[in-house]
């Protein structure tokens, strides 16, 4: 009764999976609360507060509001864009290629195991991972947590035509894997085929697809055709670029960010920088 409780969201006033959080407050008589922000989802969206304050409680709100809000960025996207909060990432060399011109054989490696470990903790933060056709080929990548703890994401592929062997990795039935195509569904362990229009905005429509199986977070791993699709269409979030010191002189092009973004915060690790691009 003479607490303050200081919360980083919005208390919820309505019944969820739990019963609503400001009735829990107002049962045990706290007096003051403290608010980072708003709850964004349409079914509190500033209710909690004014319940709170119908109760006669004291409540301030908007302390440390943009910090709040980045905590629970993946949840506000989901709420107000109705699409999964977007997260663009690649390795580049210092000339910007994101790979050497192959055919076959594995890919160049511009991250350092320090990276690639810390990659495997944002893959655990993700609810699903992406990639382009090619990159699914051509890398054979497993897109699951090895070198962190946590949850596998989902893996997405698109596949169009079906072309991908069955051999992949992604196809090992480890993990849950969507394959966007517009072929008939084959059945595989733990593979579901999800079929679009893909002569008609495909992004659009498989944000539509992962928003409908509440897939908040997406971590988009490459490559750089399937980058370019996602900044082209203003399909992001966050963009984070490890840059790796070495050149390549050819290769693979890193994708494009218009010059109205730049680098908002940097972190060094031995010689490679991660560069963060944010929308606003
Ligand atoms: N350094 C890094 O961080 C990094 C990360 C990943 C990959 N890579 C490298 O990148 C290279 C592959 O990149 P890439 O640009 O050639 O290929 P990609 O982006 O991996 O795949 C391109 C293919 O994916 C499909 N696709 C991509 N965007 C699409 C869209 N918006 N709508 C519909 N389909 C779409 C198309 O498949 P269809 O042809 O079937 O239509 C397209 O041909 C590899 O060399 C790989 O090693 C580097």
């Amino acid at each position: 009764k003479r607490s303050t409780i200081y919360v980083s969201l919005e208390p919820c006033s309505h019944y969820g999976k739990t019963p609503p959080c400001a009735d829990l407050i107002i049962e045990k008589q706290i007096p003051r609360i403290v608010i980072g922000c708003q709850d964004p989802f349409s079914e509190v969206a500033g209710r909690g507060i004014r319940k709170l304050r119908n109760a006669g409680r004291e409540v301030t709100v908007g302390v440390l509001k943009e910090e709040c809000k980045h905590l629970i960025r993946r949840f506000i996207s989901f709420n107000t864009l109705h699409r999964p909060f977007i997260t663009l990432k690649w390795a580049e060399s210092a000339d910007r290629f994101i790979d050497t011109v192959r055919t076959d054989g594995t890919p160049v490696i511009l991250s350092s195991p320090l990276t690639s470990m810390l990659v495997h903790k944002k893959r655990a933060e993700a609810d699903a991972i992406m990639v382009g056709r090619r990159t699914a080929l051509l890398d054979n990548p497993s897109l699951t947590v090895r070198n962190w703890y946590g949850h596998n994401p989902i893996r997405i592929a698109l596949d169009r035509a079906l072309s991908l062997p069955n051999d992949l990795q992604i196809f090992d039935g480890e993990t849950p894997t969507f394959i966007f195509t517009e072929q008939e569904r084959p059945k595989k362990k733990n593979v579901t085929y999800i079929n679009i229009d893909f002569s008609h905005n495909p992004l659009t429509q498989i944000m539509k697809e992962l928003y409908q199986r509440k897939i908040q977070s997406l971590l988009v791993e490459g490559g750089s055709q399937l980058l370019q699709s996602f900044i082209d269409s203003a399909l992001w979030d966050e963009i984070f670029i490890e840059k790796c010191p070495d050149r390549l002189y050819s290769g693979v092009k890193a994708p494009e960010i218009s010059d109205k973004f730049s680098y908002s915060t940097e972190e060094h690790f031995g010689r490679q920088i991660w560069h963060y691009v944010h929308q606003d």
